[in-house]
């Protein structure tokens, strides 16, 4: 699929997709989500696409948040229509697909940005990387999911902190909080992402899907995550990747993974 906003590209077995609005610093507008949803969509239903790494072009920001210019004349009920469908669209989706997410945070990850980059599966970062939620400086709250998914990632005090004061973190502090897992040199970065793919890749895709559900299901309302696991679980043995998986650990060879 073609994008205007947006380029994605596949290479052995992951496919990575660029945020392209570098005059805006890759800022979210009504487009781009959409072709985001679109982008990730085709890339979870794409049998050769094992792992997806999301990260910004140019060498200054991964997203400098949702595209203020395109609310700020927003009334009550837009305001919410904005927040839902993004939500449902783009946030959301991206944390519940089967495929892994890699966000490789290259620049400013701000607003929506960071929103964006904490609604994948883990993050790397930058040297360079700056994060932050500054919506209540804009007299506005984060609502792509920051307000749950900052203190789920880094505790509910830093959260606050980082909401209250509308400040920017630097990549060694969101190391230490825990809200990134690793943090390279720029030119290091998508090589990182690439290498971590490619260490997942190894594994059996179909239990990998099955292991973001029980692991988001802890997160979600209402839902008994050990039940959820025993579910996933249970399913994994009806899957011919884990006849393959346990067949060649006895065989001592190594796995070949079908992916069914
Ligand atoms: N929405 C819309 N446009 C944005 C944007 C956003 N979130 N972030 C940056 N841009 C645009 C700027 O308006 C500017 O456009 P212009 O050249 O047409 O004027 C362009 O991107 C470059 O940004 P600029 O502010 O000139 O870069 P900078 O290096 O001086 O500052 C930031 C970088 C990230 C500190 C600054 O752009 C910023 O604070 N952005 C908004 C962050 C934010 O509040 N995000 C949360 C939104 S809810």
């Amino acid at each position: 699929m073609n994008y205007e906003n947006v380029q994605s590209a596949h290479l052995k077995g992951i496919t990575t997709i660029t945020i392209n609005r570098p005059k805006k610093l890759n800022a979210l507008n009504k487009a781009t989500i959409q072709e985001l949803h679109d982008a990730f969509d085709e890339a979870n239903k794409d049998k050769a696409t094992k792992v997806i790494i999301i990260t910004g072009s140019g060498d200054k920001a991964f997203v400098a948040g949702a595209d203020i210019s395109e609310f700020a004349d927003f009334d009550v009920k837009e305001g919410s229509k904005l927040s839902a469908q993004g939500q449902d669209l783009l946030f959301d989706f991206v944390e519940n697909l089967n495929t892994p997410v890699i966000a490789a945070v290259n620049g400013f990850a701000l607003g929506g940005g960071l929103e964006l980059a904490m609604a994948c599966h883990f993050r790397v970062a930058s040297t360079n990387a700056k994060m932050g939620l500054p919506e209540t400086s804009l007299g506005v709250i984060p609502g792509y999911g920051g307000t749950q998914r900052l203190p789920q990632l880094v505790g509910k005090g830093r959260a606050m902190e980082m909401v209250m004061t509308a400040g920017m973190i630097d990549a060694e502090q969101a190391l230490n909080y825990g809200l990134v897992n690793h943090v390279v040199e720029q030119d290091e970065l998508l090589p990182l992402a690439e290498k971590i793919a490619s260490k997942i890749m190894r594994n059996s895709s179909v239990a990998i899907g099955k292991a973001i559900k029980a692991i988001n299901a802890n997160y979600k309302d209402g839902k008994d995550g050990y039940k959820v696991e025993i579910k996933q679980f249970g399913k994994c043995f009806g899957t011919e990747d884990f006849v393959e998986g346990t067949t060649a650990f006895l065989e001592k060879r190594k796995a070949e993974f079908p992916g069914e």
